[in-house]
């Protein structure tokens, strides 16, 4: 009897510590997220009639259906804590509170996002989760928050995976499934050791909408598109992904943009490395070119792959980049990025080129196999790998397309 009552005891206490120690829920980042973040566009100019029309523009312009699920609230939602703590919204900018936010995105069938930092204070100066990290979980939850951003400003002197697990673990302890990014900028290498902290992982600094360019702003830069496409290459990151926890090159400038082939390249080179697809434009006014690239379906499922193997680029030389990806059921997505000002013919002569991904252990063996090709973008088929290819790529644009075996 003794030894019965010792036993329950002991299973009793196994929720706790298991919830202290409990890992992500991996299911909720099978493939990589999709939605929108208001950082890009509205930096800290944000408020509920925002965050509505934003939701209501995601399920009219077709990106709720295309997959985009995420409503995601960036920093500066902030107002004080209350007597005990906990967290409120700004009561200018959020008069009606976050539960009835909340409720209205999840009315769209779309959920709802939030940001915070593991400092003391947010990269705005808002009020960090650094001491409350249990609570501030809780009141999410409370919310029926669904994701969380969770940022490294002002956490001088802390360390970051016992930051960033700490949160996790409350996040757990909330009793809610909710998404956790982390945003570190890449700076302590997340790759090494947030697999089971986090969903993804920022890789690298700001984003910001130009094409090649570096905008420094004193103690730090934002990066344009290109700048983040090579970090991810040089940085080695392709193989600290997989199904569950993901590389993260930052939310898109897609629509901010200077121009629609620009638009078009990053679109292209994110989903080739398998990125989250975070819309970071002002879905609510968008172009109908802007709403084609986002919402191009053949493009989002190079992106969504269930093989979830980042691309890699095959050949580098002269601004001219031939990525490739391989995909379930041994189809390949290949993009050619020009990345001059100008427009370049490219030749790609199939069978002599060896292309292999020594990471996967998957080659397409062209001397071998006849591939049909589907352009991503005109939504056209282009033939077959049975006669080299000849394309002409203009400037700061790709071509991108999907190749299937077809017998031979
Ligand atoms: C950092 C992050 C950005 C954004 C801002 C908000 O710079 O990297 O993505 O969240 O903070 O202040």
């Amino acid at each position: 009897m003794r030894l019965l009552v010792l036993l329950l005891a002991l299973t009793a206490s196994v929720p706790t510590w298991a919830q202290q120690n409990a890992p992500k829920a991996a299911d909720l980042a099978a493939t990589p997220p999709m939605g929108w973040n208001s950082w890009n566009t509205f930096a800290c100019d944000i408020d509920e009639s925002l965050i509505r029309e934003t939701a209501d523009a995601i399920v009219a312009s077709g990106m709720r259906d295309a997959g985009y699920t995420y409503v995601n609230i960036d920093d500066c939602w902030h107002g004080e804590r209350d007597a005990d703590g906990f967290i409120q919204p700004d009561p200018e900018r959020f008069p009606s509170g976050m539960r009835a936010l909340a409720d209205y995105v999840h009315s769209l069938d779309l959920k709802l996002g939030i940001y915070s930092d593991a400092g003391t204070q947010t990269c705005a100066g808002r009020p960090g989760s650094q001491g409350y990290e249990y609570q501030d979980a809780l009141q999410y939850a409370r919310w029926g928050i669904d994701y969380l951003k969770y940022d490294w400003c002002n956490t001088e002197g802390r360390n970051a995976p016992e930051a960033y697990r700490t949160m996790r673990n409350a996040l757990a302890a909330s009793g809610r499934d909710i998404f956790f990014s982390i945003c570190e900028w890449g700076d302590n290498q997340p790759w090494t050791w947030a697999k089971d902290i986090g969903h993804m992982w920022r890789t690298s600094g700001d984003i910001i909408n130009c094409w090649d360019c570096v905008v420094s702003h004193g103690n730090w830069n934002s990066w344009g598109v290109m700048r983040i496409l090579d970090m991810q290459v040089e940085r080695g990151l392709r193989v600290h992904a997989a199904p569950g926890h993901w590389n993260d090159p930052d939310m898109m400038e897609v629509g901010n943009m200077p121009a629609p082939n620009e638009d078009r390249a990053h679109f292209a080179m994110w989903a080739m490395l398998h990125a989250p697809l975070i819309a970071g434009n002002d879905v609510r006014s968008m172009t109908e070119a802007t709403r084609e690239i986002l919402t191009n379906q053949e493009v989002i499922a190079v992106d969504q792959d269930p093989l979830g193997v980042e691309g890699f680029p095959h050949k580098r030389a002269g601004g001219v980049e031939v990525w490739f990806k391989p995909l379930a059921d041994g189809d390949w997505a290949m993009a050619i990025l020009n990345r001059n000002d100008d427009p370049r013919a490219v030749t790609f002569d199939w069978p002599e080129e060896h292309v292999e991904d020594a990471f996967s252990q998957n080659r397409p063996h062209f001397d071998q196999h006849t591939y049909a090709i589907r352009d991503l973008f005109r939504h056209a088929d282009a033939g077959t790998t049975a006669s080299p290819l000849a394309v002409t790529v203009p400037g700061r644009d790709v071509w991108m397309v999907r190749l299937t075996r077809a017998g031979g």
